[in-house]
């Protein structure tokens, strides 16, 4: 499956002739702004929390590719009312059988509150089930326990783990993440797209080799296929 980086902790998965994307944070990034929002295809959306920096451009993006958006409840309503027309709402341990594979919306340690001020229910992430593999966007998280679970179950290809530390956990829980994920490929994000989250990328590289597993850094814009 080919994965897209968009920046921040927004990337795109190609599989089964779909396009999904997560977490859309493009036009406010300067990180980004080599991506053209207008240009970004998406069948799915997937949003893991109400913050800005995973939601911003969430209805430019459903409205203009006519995507699904899948969320937890309170943010498929809020979404509703900013006039997304497809919805698909989920919560924790739920899973939605959708036309490419499967979606579970997963726990999160976090806090999810949407730019307006409005409610936005409990944060999460996502373990995705495809023909071509498994895969796991934890979303804005520390290190859980649940994570452990995951790697009971599923076969992942890879892990798209925050990294950045401050609001997320950081480099050495990521690492642990993975080893309870029983995950060897991982895809860092949320990092060094503020002052509060920059991190020394080539040690967090070692950090990963030491534990036998591979971080993969992108650059916005930039494709690598699990
Ligand atoms: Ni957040
Ligand atoms: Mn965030």
């Amino acid at each position: 499956m080919k994965l897209t980086y968009y920046g921040h902790a927004c990337f795109a998965v190609q599989t089964a002739g779909r396009v999904l994307v997560f977490d859309p944070f493009i036009t406010p990034n300067e990180l980004a702004r080599g991506i053209d929002l207008e240009k970004v295809p998406a069948d799915y959306i997937f949003v893991s929390h109400g913050h800005f920096d995973h939601i911003a451009d969430a209805v430019a993006l459903a409205k203009h590719t006519g995507a699904t958006v899948v969320s937890n409840h309170e943010i498929c309503n809020w979404l509703l009312r900013q006039g997304v027309a497809k919805t698909h709402a989920l919560n924790h341990g739920g899973s939605a059988r959708l036309d490419f594979g499967r979606a579970m919306f997963t726990a999160a340690v976090h806090s999810s509150s949407l730019p307006d001020g409005t409610y936005g229910g409990n944060p999460g992430g996502f373990l995705v089930q495809t023909a071509e593999g498994d895969f796991y966007y934890a979303g804005d998280t520390a290190l859980t326990q649940d994570m452990k679970l995951i790697g009971e179950t599923a076969r992942l290809r890879f892990a798209a783990l925050p990294i950045g530390d401050t609001f997320t956990m950081g480099v050495d829980d990521a690492v642990r993440a993975a080893e309870f994920l029983r995950c060897t490929e991982v895809f860092g994000l949320h990092y060094n797209t503020f002052a509060a989250i920059r991190i020394d990328e080539a040690e967090a590289v070692a950090k990963f080799r030491a534990a036998r597993k591979h971080l993969r850094l992108l650059l916005p814009g930039e494709s690598h296929n699990f």
